[in-house]
């Protein structure tokens, strides 16, 4: 009689235990059969009532039940913890977490790739200071003192920095500054590609106090502007795609005669200016975009850097890095390559 009532209370707990959903539930059901007063503690009341050898009996079954019961309640856990809670089941076949990977910035990707452009065709890349004197950066450049020509680069001169032959100090605001020096360090053929922080007094949506440019100076015997065309045609091919073209206009700049700013061809209407549909070209509207200066190098800059301008002639050129990168990249704000906010240099 008990012996039954005890068989049906297990097979009632394993019947309720097999159809639980939830961790929840096998808790209730726990409390409810082997909690203190559960329906197996309930039972136990008879025992009093019992001879010696019935109460013996009967406690081994009570145990028996109650492992029976913990047993099956254990394994029913197990199994609704691994769906419920998998992180506390330890898995070695599942992959491992990936810490997050970075990569170059966009400006040093961007250095590498017109290094490498230019390496190609012989350019050797250099540096030289940031912290520059004056005559590197403008008077050895044909810049008298107080010329107004000097507003335009804008320049952080460094207090209390001079320089009894040389000037004063500087932050290079143009890596022009280097022309000089490649001409003091090296011999002709030179093919120099400059590239450098510069600095000016300047902040908005396409300037930065901070930015870079990349120069190029060629000086051998018998160069002249078709040199110039062809590497800056060749540049536009490699660096924006072959379908894209240089273009030269006439300017002033004063280390360079002639002088000219540089055009690339827009990438949309081709140089026309006109889209196929006879629209005007929203991104170029005249069908070039403007990239920057070049020129012939000036005699008197041949010969401040030593050369025989009768016996030397070259041509240079000087961008900002970060210019040609936002043109390729359609960019309109050149702060975002500033910022470090990994939502925009992710997706390079
Ligand atoms: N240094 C000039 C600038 O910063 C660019 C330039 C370089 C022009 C070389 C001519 C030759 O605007």
């Amino acid at each position: 009689m008990l012996k039954d009532q005890i068989t049906n209370l297990k097979n009632e707990a394993i019947g309720q235990i097999l159809e639980a959903k939830s961790l929840q539930e096998l808790e209730e059901i726990r409390a409810r059969f082997l909690g203190r007063s559960g329906k197996i503690n309930e039972l136990t009341q008879v025992i009093p009532q019992l001879t010696e050898a019935e109460k013996g009996q009967f406690g081994r079954l009570i145990n028996e039940t109650k492992k029976t019961i913990t047993e099956v309640l254990q394994q029913a856990q197990d199994k609704l913890q691994t769906t419920e809670r998998p992180e506390i089941f330890f898995d070695p076949t599942v992959p491992g977490i990936q810490p997050p990977l970075g990569h170059l910035h966009l400006i040093t990707q961007a250095i590498e790739e017109i290094t490498a452009i230019f390496e190609k065709i012989g350019f050797r890349r250099v540096r030289y200071p940031e912290v520059e004197w004056d005559w590197y950066a403008f008077g050895g450049l044909n810049f008298p003192e107080n010329h107004p020509a000097r507003d335009e680069w804008e320049t952080f001169f460094v207090a209390n920095l001079y320089h009894g032959k040389f000037g004063r100090g500087l932050l290079t605001p143009h890596t022009s500054s280097g022309q000089l020096r490649e001409m003091e360090n090296n011999r002709p053929p030179i093919r120099m590609l400059n590239i450098a922080k510069c600095y000016r007094r300047q902040s908005d949506i396409s300037h930065a106090p901070m930015f870079y440019q990349f120069e190029g100076l060629v000086i051998d015997e018998n160069i002249n502007i078709t040199h110039l065309k062809g590497t800056l045609d060749y540049f536009f091919k490699s660096y924006f795609g072959p379908d894209r073209q240089a273009r030269i206009r006439p300017y002033h700049f004063q280390f360079t005669e002639p002088s000219f700013e540089v055009d690339v061809s827009c990438s949309e209407c081709h140089g026309a200016g006109i889209l196929a549909s006879g629209e005007v070209c929203r991104v170029c509207k005249n069908g070039w975009l403007e990239i920057g200066g070049a020129g012939m190098v000036h005699p008197q800059v041949l010969k401040n850097g030593g050369l025989d301008p009768q016996k030397y002639t070259g041509f240079a050129f000087g961008w900002g890095v970060e210019r040609v990168l936002m043109m390729k990249y359609g960019l309109g704000d050149i702060r975002l390559l500033f910022e470090g906010d990994l939502r925009f240099l992710q997706q390079f």
